[in-house]
């Protein structure tokens, strides 16, 4: 699947206009000095916006897996003369950071490429401080994909074939042990590929450990 990924953000990282499907870091208000780590950051541009609420003694990241999209990233933050960012590349399953290092996660149309969803939510979990939040935008899918398109990597890298169910979704964020999880955005249903889907964003934060037993 992640091939296939690349090789169409390899060809879209110079081309297209847009590449997402809501909104994310803008409804995202981190504080002077705060951590913030847009997931398949694309182009940078969130991580650029973020980079610049959090001030030079807070840092933003950007992950992804396609080289192409983080060059472009790079050479933009340089032009800038961003300093308080960085692009890691990485797969949204294993990310290069550690735990409870980060104030606020976002990310715009990017989970639904990828294959371990259970395990990209528990990387979420295990990077956000206590009390750390996140909002991500995201596609899923209204009816179930069928089993040969969620099999067809070029359908997938297109953001609809990797789409799960909503009640899916939300029981991802659920099992991570994520709380307070509001729907603050979320469109009529649209037909993309060969799937009826629909896009919404998510905010939702890590609650505190409970101590256990008196
Ligand atoms: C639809 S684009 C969105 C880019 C950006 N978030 C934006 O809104 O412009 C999806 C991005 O996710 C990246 N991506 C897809 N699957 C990924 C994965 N498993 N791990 C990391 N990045 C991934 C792609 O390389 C691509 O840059």
């Amino acid at each position: 699947m992640t091939d296939a990924i690349q090789i169409r953000y390899t060809d879209l990282a110079e081309s297209s206009c847009c590449l997402s499907c809501g909104t994310a870091a803008h409804l995202c208000e981190p504080t002077s000095g705060q951590v913030c780590v847009d997931l398949g950051c694309g182009r940078g541009t969130d991580v650029l916006r973020l980079a610049e609420k959090v001030g030079p003694t807070g840092h933003a990241y950007g992950i992804d897996l396609t080289e192409a999209m983080l060059a472009k990233a790079r050479t933009t933050a340089r032009k800038l003369g961003v300093t308080n960012a960085t692009f890691l590349r990485a797969d949204l399953e294993a990310i290069p950071l550690p735990d409870a290092s980060v104030d606020w996660i976002t990310s715009n149309c990017v989970l639904n490429h990828v294959s371990d969803k259970g395990r990209a939510w528990r990387e979420i979990a295990r990077l956000l401080k206590v009390g750390g939040q996140f909002i991500i935008s995201d596609i899923y899918a209204v009816d179930a994909i069928s089993a040969e398109d969620r099999a067809d990597p070029q359908a997938v890298a297109e953001c609809w074939a990797g789409a799960v169910l909503r009640s899916e979704y939300l029981a991802f964020v659920a099992a991570a042990g994520l709380q307070d999880v509001v729907i603050t955005e979320e469109s009529a249903p649209y037909r993309k590929g060969r799937a009826n889907v629909a896009s919404f964003t998510l905010s939702g934060r890590k609650p505190a450990v409970r101590k256990c037993c008196g």
